[in-house]
């Protein structure tokens, strides 16, 4: 019989990447979606059910749960996110989940490590202490979090803004996340298994602007900023201060230089070389 693999965060960055290539695969592919109108998209690929779930409300979950073999878990940036990351691993323990891919984050090691790894720890344990397979994946920055986070100023002034300084990233391609989550997914021969992701290299943010520039014929510069008018304008936007107090500190890393980290993690699990920055910058230069 075929697997039913539960996807939640279905349409965030990586998992409606992982949806996407899911679908091209012989599974039942149950995209868990916190709003029908944004898994839109996602109904038109093959072989996918949508379901709406709010990771709060346990009538919801125990839909979404009813009958899958294998999830991949996959919880927001959020205040509430070790609350989330509970209520799913209990779920899944009660419907006999038979296997759990967890999206966690490079850094969930380290110790003392940053908040923002030891919020990822945290869930990871729940993840652990369920007595169900599970592997775990700790991915670097997101190359996309450009997308997300600064093409609006690249496209209205020429310019990105972080307080990084001079540090360089192993930033790693959401697409090359997804095949690893689909291939540990669907071998089944990963278990117990933690891996680290990046990208091919590490950049500076000054070599990302330049990379970038090329790749859409803009001047592209990328602008160093104090830390505190980072936090300021994450206020602004709306990010609740614990959280912008987590990213300004993993900024602060990237400062250092530590976040350079390489691993062939990708390629050895794949079998493919991930992406590069200049072939992120290409494939997505239509959004800057
Ligand atoms: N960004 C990075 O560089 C990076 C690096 C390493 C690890 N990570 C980790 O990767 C994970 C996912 O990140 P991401 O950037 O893919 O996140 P994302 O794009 O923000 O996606 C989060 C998903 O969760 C859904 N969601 C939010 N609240 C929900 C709720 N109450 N019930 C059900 N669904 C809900 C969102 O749907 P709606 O949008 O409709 O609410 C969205 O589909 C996070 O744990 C993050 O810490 C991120």
């Amino acid at each position: 019989m075929q697997q039913t693999i539960l996807v939640t965060g279905a349409t965030g960055t990586v998992g409606r990447e992982i949806i996407k290539q899911l679908s091209m695969q012989d599974v039942n592919v149950r995209a868990g979606v916190h709003s029908l109108i944004k898994g839109e998209n996602l109904k038109r690929l093959p072989g996918v059910e949508i379901v709406e779930i709010d990771f709060n409300d346990p009538d919801s979950l125990h839909a979404a749960f009813t009958n899958i073999d294998r999830l991949m878990l996959i919880t927001p940036l959020s205040e509430h996110q070790l609350e989330m990351a509970r209520n799913l691993v209990s779920e899944a323990v009660k419907q006999e989940v038979k296997y759990i891919v967890r999206l966690s984050a490079l850094g969930a090691g380290a110790e003392p490590g940053i908040q923002l790894g030891r919020w990822h720890r945290e869930m990871e344990r729940y993840v652990e202490e369920s007595g169900i397979p599970f592997t775990i994946l700790r991915p670097a920055g997101f190359m996309q979090n450009l997308v997300t986070f600064s093409a609006e100023s690249i496209k209205q002034e020429g310019k990105f803004y972080m307080p990084v300084g001079e540090g360089k990233v192993s930033y790693i391609d959401t697409r090359d996340i997804a095949s690893v989550a689909v291939e540990v997914l669907l071998s089944g021969e990963h278990s117990g298994k933690v891996y680290e992701l990046t990208g091919p290299e590490a950049l500076s943010h000054q070599e990302i602007a330049e990379v970038l520039g090329n790749a859409t014929g803009k001047q592209i510069d990328f602008v160093d900023v104090p830390e505190e008018a980072a936090r300021q304008a994450m206020l602004t936007h709306h990010t609740p201060a614990p959280i912008a107090d987590a990213l300004l500190e993993l900024y602060a890393v990237y400062k250092t230089g530590k976040s350079s980290l390489v691993t062939d993690s990708v390629k050895e699990i794949t079998g493919r070389a991930p992406h590069n920055f200049r072939q992120f910058a290409s494939d997505y230069s239509g959004c800057f």
